[in-house]
């Protein structure tokens, strides 16, 4: 397994494999790895020649008063899942290899990026869009791989690619959960037992509220009311969202009908988690 920092080894190999005619797979990650990208790498290298997984914790989808300095870093451990997963290359840039001095420009989708995160995040999708851009390029990818838990970040991605005709396909992977339903996220590490028992409230939560649609309950108010409430039982967690939007632009509705998404973001102590479910009305 090839391990690059520097953007031209990955292209010097990338060109290799292409001259030979081999399909490439990207998983773009922040590292930490868990068994949700565990999924995408496997499912990666099921459907290509080659895999590359870029493990990068990008500043500019970070604002100054979020967790970019605390953000969890195992690159040894990471490294080594991936060797045993079959990647083919790692790419492990510094952020001066992917925003060097003069760096100017940047991709943003507008109205999906605004709901939902981008209320409490404005400037995360912008910096989300802008990096997967620059991996999309550098590994000349065929495929890339996101989960489903990140479903707002799924959608941009795969509106981004629609609009501005990338030559590309987005996979997009199911959510992997704990087997008490929480789902996996290298942000859970930062929770203390507590609270890591309070965080089942939002899978709990969403369930309470699928269960609803499937009953067919079909009034967002009635169902985003319920879904609050259990949430609000739960004395260590605070709301930051819940909402049900459409699937394809992600605007709230009020009447379910066709694809929809209902997602959270939900504080636990200070640790901001999220999770969702689509459900097709
Ligand atoms: O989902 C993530 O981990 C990140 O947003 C991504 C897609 C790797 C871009 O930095």
């Amino acid at each position: 397994m090839i391990i690059a920092e520097k953007v031209s080894d990955v292209k010097a190999a990338v060109r290799q494999w292409k001259q030979a005619g081999e399909s490439v797979g990207l998983v773009p990650t922040m590292g930490y790895l868990h068994e949700g990208h565990a999924s995408l790498i496997r499912r990666a290298r099921e459907e290509n020649d080659r895999v590359v997984v870029s493990d990068f914790v990008n500043p500019t989808q970070f604002a100054p008063n979020e967790d970019l300095e605390a953000y969890p870093r195992d690159f040894e451990a990471d490294c080594r899942l991936c060797e045993q997963l079959g990647a083919d290359l790692v790419f492990h840039p510094e952020p001066k290899e992917m925003y060097p001095e003069g760096f100017h420009t940047g991709v943003s989708v507008d109205v999906l990026s605004k709901e939902l995160c981008g209320k409490s995040r404005p400037i995360h999708f912008g910096g989300v869009c802008t990096v997967v851009t620059k991996l999309f390029h550098i590994a000349e990818a065929d495929r890339a791989y996101f989960g489903q838990k990140d479903a707002q970040q799924l959608a941009i991605v795969q509106r981004m690619v629609r609009d501005l005709n990338y030559n590309i396909e987005i996979i997009g992977c199911p959510i992997i959960r704990e087997e008490d339903g929480l789902a996996k996220s290298s942000r859970n590490t930062y929770l203390n037992p507590e609270e890591r028992k309070a965080a089942l409230v939002l899978h709990r939560s969403l369930e309470l509220g699928r269960e609803k649609m499937e009953a067919g309950e079909r009034d967002a108010k009635v169902l985003l009311d319920a879904i609050s409430s259990e949430i609000e039982k739960e004395p260590l967690a605070r709301i930051d969202y819940v909402q049900i939007v459409d699937w394809n632009e992600l605007q709230p509705v009020e009447q379910l009908a066709g694809k929809v998404l209902c997602a959270m973001a939900v504080y636990i102590g200070k640790v901001r988690l999220i999770d969702n479910f689509i459900f097709e009305a």
